[in-house]
């Protein structure tokens, strides 16, 4: 390992005293990364004064150990098709260990992204004219997508119960039809912080199989999440449940390499395997070969930088929620359980029209629109809080003094 990337240091501003990470921070999350001029999506759509925390991906470095191999790879110069087997072992000892579940290797379907994954399982699982459940406020290509595909979007909304979001399983159950085929289940739930408790999901797998749905767990975020929370992938519950659920999991949040473009479906169910690889063979490329290199490094050497980035994010997440608290009472954030979004009710601030609008010029602060993920999501913004302390301080000074002025 570079010594460069790694200042071994006590931090004052964030001390680790989470549980999540003992030890001295090793990583430099606190680091100002320039990515002005990377061709970041997120840096790349706004003046330059804006600080963009919306789309989701943090202004960390990856790993080390993951940057290595990205390099040994690029040494190595010769960039031909790939082949994830070793990647495969390391998924399959992976959900071992973390789940005591067993997959085997020929479940796993590798992916270029979860987005592909999921419109592979909308157009295998259901017919034109049939339809896809899902629970908004929710990450909005899973309603955006189905009924531009000629599915039916079924959709009753989650339920806010205090600062958080639970599910109304009268209305989740009185919502499915004959006509419904898939519920995609989001947990950690993008945008509302929810993880799930195993409660809360042997009720849901218990409704999908007597009601004979095929559950598509979106599970992208399984390995960003805070103390006491711990994620339970909803197959690993049974045999049962497994043999009706796709799972979809990547390494692009855990280690901050969206852009590498990896991802993976588990299907035990050797009929769903089928429809899924009628729809997905010839119209999915496989995976980058970057993208593989980067998820077998990160998954097998880049445990002690995710305890050290969940640490800090634990630390953004606790200072967000003071911040709000103590100095913007007017806007309500919702409890983080999992995942770096924090999602904001802003229906109590007085904001003239839209919140995200309002922030961005306002402000200049980038926010995500929450009428962007369905119903229940007006007048709300989701915030990315992985980013440098600093700068989410900046942020958070600069909409207290636009809310100041209204
Ligand atoms: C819940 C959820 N699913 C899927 C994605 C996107 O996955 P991909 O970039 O692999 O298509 C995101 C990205 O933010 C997400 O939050």
């Amino acid at each position: 390992m570079s010594e460069k990337f790694f200042r071994p240091r006590a931090c004052s501003l964030h001390p680790p005293t989470c549980g999540l990470y003992a030890g001295a921070m090793k990583y430099d999350f606190d680091q100002d990364i320039e990515r002005r001029g990377t061709d970041s999506v997120k840096w790349g759509v706004h003046p330059d004064n804006v600080i963009p925390l919306w789309i989701a991906d943090m202004d960390f470095r990856s790993p080390e150990p993951v940057i290595e191999a990205l390099r040994a790879r690029v040494n190595h110069g010769v960039f031909g098709y790939g082949l994830p087997r070793k990647l495969a072992g390391v998924l399959t000892d992976r959900m071992k260990k973390l789940y005591d579940w067993t997959v085997d290797e020929p479940q796993i379907q590798f992916l270029p992204g979860i987005v592909p994954g999921l419109n592979v399982a909308f157009q295998a699982f259901a017919a034109p004219g049939e339809g896809v459940l899902a629970q908004p406020p929710l990450y909005f290509p899973i309603l955006r997508d189905p009924p531009e595909h000629g599915r039916i979007l079924q959709d009753p909304p989650l339920v806010r119960n205090g600062d958080s979001y639970e599910i109304d399983f009268e209305l989740f159950e009185n919502t499915i039809t004959e006509a419904t085929r898939i519920f995609v289940l989001c947990n950690p739930h993008n945008p509302v912080g929810r993880v799930y408790t195993k409660p809360e999901l042997e009720k849901i797998a218990e409704i999908c199989l007597r009601r004979r749905l095929i559950v598509c767990s979106d599970e992208i975020h399984c390995d960003l999440i805070y103390p006491p929370y711990h994620h339970i992938p909803i197959a690993a519950l049974g045999p049962e449940v497994e043999d009706r659920t796709v799972t979809l999991m990547a390494p692009s949040k855990t280690y901050n390499v969206a852009g590498l473009e990896c991802g993976f479906a588990l299907i035990r169910n050797a009929e769903l395997r089928r429809a899924w690889k009628n729809i997905s063979h010839g119209t999915l490329p496989g995976v980058n070969l970057m993208g593989i290199v980067a998820a077998a490094a990160g998954y097998s050497q880049g445990q002690e930088w995710l305890e050290q980035v969940l640490a800090y994010l634990q630390g953004n997440r606790d200072f967000l929620l003071k911040y709000f608290r103590e100095k913007m009472p007017e806007i309500g954030m919702c409890k983080v359980e999992g995942t770096y979004m924090a999602w904001l009710d802003c229906r109590k601030a007085g904001i003239p029209g839209n919140a995200a609008k309002f922030f961005l010029e306002k402000s200049q602060v980038a926010l995500s629109d929450g009428a962007d993920f369905g119903k229940g999501g007006e007048n709300y913004v989701r915030l990315n809080f992985a980013c440098p302390r600093r700068r989410l301080i900046l942020a958070l000074d600069r909409m207290k003094s636009a809310l100041g002025s209204l």
